[in-house]
């Protein structure tokens, strides 16, 4: 069951779609992609790593082995790395990603723009990255999580609204998050490549998917409390209905808007 909590009936605001439980959650993340898709087979497109879009991977792998979505000729773009890290390494969003999605959605490496992380000047990778998504045409979807300290991609608690994909210090509660997706055994850069903010709010549309109680404060924070800097998830708003929230009853359950 889904309820649309405000609509997009209000020209300037996002959209914000609370399901029952994840698995709905999932279902309308995927669900977004391939209307993307099938309006532009050639979309280009930015999607997370983290725990809450695995459920998307694993339905968006689903329809595309069974052949009802094609994404074979989609620009893909990570969102997101440590800096230095290659997917050798234990501390690797790119492996999580071509594990998870890349390689059993037999995506076409030529159409895989991977995240410079290993680049010898990272400032001019990162700089570069943007101007071939701009080259593209820009993003067409962006599909992202949030942080528990709010972050979107890793544009940590300081980052601007206007921020290129650039190269960022990581905050202690990142990097604990990041530690418990390995059990702790790996260890952790404590610098991120991530797209910038600045690049995501120019995206056709956006889509960000929250799921559980533990995130209930924050996404309260990202919605409802002020834009700020403080709260990177809050700058998304600017983006008005090009964004969907897409959140499971949990991670809505602090919102007083409903
Ligand atoms: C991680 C990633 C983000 C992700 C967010 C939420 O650190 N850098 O791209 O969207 O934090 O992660 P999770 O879904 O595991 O809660």
């Amino acid at each position: 069951m889904m309820s649309t909590v405000q609509d997009a009936g209000v020209a300037h605001m996002p959209r914000i779609t609370v399901v029952e439980a994840y698995d709905g959650l999932s279902q309308r993340a995927a669900d977004v992609v391939a209307e993307v898709l099938g309006e532009k087979p050639d979309a280009v497109v930015t999607l997370p790593t983290g725990e809450t879009p695995s459920g998307m991977y694993k339905e968006l792998v689903r329809r595309i082995t069974s052949k009802e979505l094609d994404f074979s000729r989609a620009q893909f773009f990570c969102l997101d790395d440590y800096l230095g890290s290659t997917p050798e390494d234990d501390a690797s969003l790119t492996r999580w990603l071509r594990s998870e999605f890349l390689v059993p959605g037999n995506l076409p490496e030529g159409n895989i723009h991977y995240m410079p992380t290993t680049a010898e000047d990272p400032d001019v990778a990162a700089a570069g990255f943007d101007r071939e998504i701009a080259e593209l045409g820009g993003f067409d979807l962006a599909v992202v999580g949030l942080g528990p300290n709010g972050h979107i991609g890793f544009n940590e608690p300081g980052s601007l609204p206007t921020d290129p994909t650039r190269v960022v210090d990581l905050e202690e509660a990142t990097l604990s998050q990041s530690a418990a997706y390995w059990d702790g055994k790996a260890t952790i850069p404590t610098q991120a490549m991530t797209t910038g903010l600045g690049t995501i709010l120019k995206s056709r549309r956006i889509v960000l998917i929250v799921s559980g109680k533990r995130k209930a404060e924050i996404v309260r924070a990202a919605l409802e409390g002020p834009s700020t800097s403080d709260v990177p998830g809050s700058w998304l708003r600017q983006a008005g209905n090009r964004l969907e929230v897409i959140l499971d009853r949990e991670a809505a359950s602090l919102l007083t808007i409903k």
